[in-house]
């Protein structure tokens, strides 16, 4: 059965790769698109969202959303992914525009009128998620199930405690992990290991179809941040990990920990504290991914952006 979906998201270059898997996979049914601030002001990330989603030709609905977090000041990722968010790379011009209800609305919406159905994936900061969870409180009992781009048990990547989703918004995160409902975090632990190497987008070399080209366009940028970060010959594509769960779980390994999300304002700010020794009785209890089968996870994302025609 397919798997219903809303994708809550920043694009964001690995939220562009996520988002090209996600149309190309008769696995999931996207029902929307919510888009929120985060890599880059939302009004881009907006355009963006919109951008590719005319690129990619499908009729997939784009929600507003928000353009702050909850409590801090704003932060963006331009170092990493540009002042447009993708790298410089500049989509085709297009006539499509966001659906007039809100993003925390739509969400509200479709899991209360779908009960047990749709799946909320958040690949950005989760300021939309927390809203929603809080203006609807039946919410996190109707929803399938939370699964998110965000986090590190380890080393963060904005903080040396915290990863950009979580530090972007530390309160809604909370809010999102205490709902009983966030199933599955991938964090940098597992989406350092999937890193676009070249042997890994080979494939994507001479494909001949223009996702193809727009993905390895955007590689050329987004490696730079992780030489000049990390000394890597290739870049991580977070985001991209959530959507390749969802087609085959198999390409992960998972551990069960608890995890909570530190909100005080200091070194630890917007730290995702696991557990695996399940110590904390009231933090949330959840599938943390460690490890994936890269060359396979890479070998999945070649042949569904093979399936684009130009
Ligand atoms: O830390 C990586 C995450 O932050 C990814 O979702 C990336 O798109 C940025 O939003
Ligand atoms: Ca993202």
């Amino acid at each position: 059965m397919k798997k219903k979906i809303i994708l809550d998201c920043d694009p964001g270059i690995d939220d562009a790769l996520a988002i090209a898997l996600c149309c190309a996979s008769d696995e999931i049914e996207l029902r929307g698109l919510t888009v929120t601030h985060g890599n880059v002001p939302l009004s881009q990330t907006l355009d963006n969202a919109l951008g590719l989603i005319s690129f990619l030709g499908r009729d997939v609905e784009v929600y507003r959303g928000t353009t702050r977090p909850l409590i801090r000041k704003p932060i963006d990722a331009s170092n990493v992914h540009g002042n447009n968010g993708l790298g410089g790379v500049r989509l085709p011009l297009h006539s499509r525009k966001p659906n007039s209800k809100r993003a925390v609305d739509f969400i509200i919406e479709e899991v209360m009128a779908n009960p047990g159905e749709i799946s909320l994936f958040g690949i950005g900061p989760l300021t939309n998620i927390a809203l929603a969870l809080r203006m609807e409180p039946m919410l996190a009992s109707a929803v399938a199930e939370i699964v998110i781009m965000g986090g590190a048990i380890g080393e963060g990547n904005t903080t040396p405690a915290a990863e950009f989703n979580l530090y972007a918004d530390p309160h809604a995160a909370r809010v999102v992990f205490e709902s009983g409902r966030l199933t599955t975090m991938f964090g940098l632990d597992v989406t350092h290991r999937a890193l676009a190497t070249a042997e890994r987008l080979a494939p994507l070399k001479g494909m001949g179809n223009k996702v193809a080209d727009l993905v390895l366009g955007f590689m050329e940028s987004y490696q730079g941040f992780y030489a000049d970060t990390y000394g890597w010959d290739s870049p991580a594509i977070h985001d991209m990990c959530t959507i390749a769960w969802a087609i085959d779980p198999s390409l992960f390994q998972t551990k069960r920990m608890r995890v909570e999300v530190d909100t005080n304002e200091g070194p630890n700010f917007g730290r995702s504290v696991g557990d695996s020794l399940l110590r904390s009785t009231d933090a949330a209890l959840i599938d943390v991914a460690f490890d994936v089968d890269a060359d396979r996870l890479f070998a999945l994302f070649a042949a569904r952006i093979a399936r684009y025609r130009n």
